[in-house]
This record gives C-alpha cells, sequence and structure tokens, in this order.
C-alpha cells in the first residue's frame, strides 16, 4: 500500500501574481510509516495535503494509491474516501449541533455497518483520543483542541489505511500531544497504517520515520535537528 506523489503543482492566481502553493512535488508514502511534513507557514503543507488527498486537484502531476489515481470526483472518489482513507484537515468541519456520541457512527454507517454497532466503535474513538467525558457535547461546546481531537477520532473511526492529518496537535497541551503522537505512532508502527502529518510540533516530528521540508512550495533539504532520532 503506497501513495505516491509524482511532480506535483498547485498554482493559484490571485490579483495577476502567481502563487506557487506547491510545485514540482514527489513523494510516497507506505504503510508502516510516519512522515511528518514541515515547514514555515504558507509554504504549501496544507495544499500538498489537501491534494494527497484528492480533495484538491493539482494542476499537474499525478497521485495515486497502490498504482491506481485517487479519484477526485464522484462515486469513486467517494468510495475511495470511505474505504481508505482518514484525513484531518487544518479546519475540520463536525457534525454541528449534535452530541458527539450521536455523531460518532456516522462514517461507519455510511458503509454499512449497524447504527448500534457503529456508534459504539465511534464512541470507543471519541475514548482514544480523551473524549470519553464529552460524548454529550455538540462541537460548538467544545474547545478548539477538543474538536480537532473529535476530528481524529472521527478519521480513525473506519480504521483507514492512510491517514492524513494536518497540524493534529496544533491547538493541544504538551499532555494531549504527546497522547495523540502516541495514537499516530502506534497505527504506523504497530498497525501498518501510512500516516502523513503536517506539524510544527517537534515532539511529534521526532516520532516520524521520514520528516519533508517544504518551504515556498518545494521540498527542501532538511535541517540536521529535526533528523530522525532512532
Ligand atoms: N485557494 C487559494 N487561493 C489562493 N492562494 C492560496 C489558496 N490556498 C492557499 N493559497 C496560498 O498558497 C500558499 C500555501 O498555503 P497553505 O495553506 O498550503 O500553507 P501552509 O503551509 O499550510 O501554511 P500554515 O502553516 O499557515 O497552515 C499560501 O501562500 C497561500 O496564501
Ligand atoms: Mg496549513
Amino acid at each position: 500500500m503506497t501513495l505516491r506523489l509524482e511532480h506535483v503543482s498547485r498554482h493559484f492566481s490571485v490579483g495577476g501574481d502567481i502563487v506557487r502553493a506547491v510545485d514540482d512535488v514527489s513523494l510516497q508514502i507506505e504503510r508502516g510509516e510516519l512522515i511528518a511534513l514541515y515547514g514555515p507557514s504558507g509554504s504549501g503543507k496544507s495544499t500538498l495535503l489537501m491534494i494527497a488527498a484528492g480533495l484538491e486537484p493539482p494542476d499537474r502531476g499525478t497521485v495515486t494509491w497502490d498504482g491506481g489515481a485517487v479519484p477526485l470526483s464522484g462515486r469513486a472518489a467517494d468510495r475511495w474516501r470511505r474505504e481508505t482513507l482518514g484525513v484531518v484537515l487544518q479546519h475540520p468541519q463536525l457534525v454541528e449541533g449534535v452530541p458527539l456520541h450521536r455523531s460518532a457512527g456516522l462514517r461507519l454507517e455510511a458503509r454499512g455497518v449497524r447504527r448500534s454497532k457503529a456508534r459504539l466503535d465511534g464512541i470507543r474513538a471519541l475514548e482514544d483520543v480523551g473524549l470519553g467525558h464529552r460524548l454529550e457535547h455538540r462541537p460548538d461546546q467544545l474547545s478548539i483542541g477538543q474538536r480537532q481531537r473529535a476530528a481524529i477520532a472521527r478519521a480513525l473511526t473506519t480504521n483507514p489505511e492512510l491517514i492524513l492529518a494536518d497540524e493534529p496537535t496544533g491547538n493541544l497541551d504538551s499532555h494531549t500531544s504527546s497522547e495523540i503522537v502516541d495514537l499516530l505512532d502506534r497505527l504506523a508502527h504497530e498497525r501498518g497504517r501510512a500516516v502523513l502529518i503536517v506539524t510544527h510540533d517537534p515532539q511529534l516530528a521526532h516520532r516520524a520515520d521520514r520528516v519533508l521540508r517544504l518551504e515556498d512550495g518545494r521540498l527542501a533539504e532538511l535541517d540536521s535537528d529535526l533528523a530522525p532520532t532512532s
């Protein structure tokens, strides 16, 4: 199971200027790997993650999963996202107005799992990210970091083969952050998932098998202090 991006670019035209958000990037992630994407604000990390998730079409280049093109629209895209992908966006959209325990199983239900079982599994995923005491809360009754963790839980309910997460620990204190880091680490290294995380967090970057640094939309040399420790 491999996600491969080859010579991917995404440029935006704003007010006559071209922003090269992602500029000729090639990378690959295999099962069992935790990869961190690191880089300054505006360097193109979120754009690249959206492209990897099939949520943003690249202007150039290809994105493949196990050799097949990642579908961008229609039923094939829905199916791919449902069956394969767990994605956590930088500003996650949750099911607003509904307590967490009621929406917890929706992704599994979409895969045909019975509602009662789907909910139980969804609640377990919420417990795994430390939200077991907030099941009755609606998303607007959560802190920013709790919303982010709810989004992580939702992405993980389906036990996806590929996990893409944009700053999953960005709003968390160091203790909660390290629990999320442990969770992502286990998913990659014990359960053989392919995990790509965008992060500014050196603690998380150090746990990665590889750290990719993005600068002005291009992959750049890595700072030596971020090289993997093991
Ligand atoms: N829809 C868009 N239209 C025009 N420009 C965009 C669009 N999306 C992103 N950009 C530009 O592309 C560049 C990369 O944005 P991106 O969100 O990928 O950065 P990032 O590395 O995730 O930053 P941060 O760490 O602040 O989240 C930025 O300069 C941004 O202004
Ligand atoms: Mg971003």
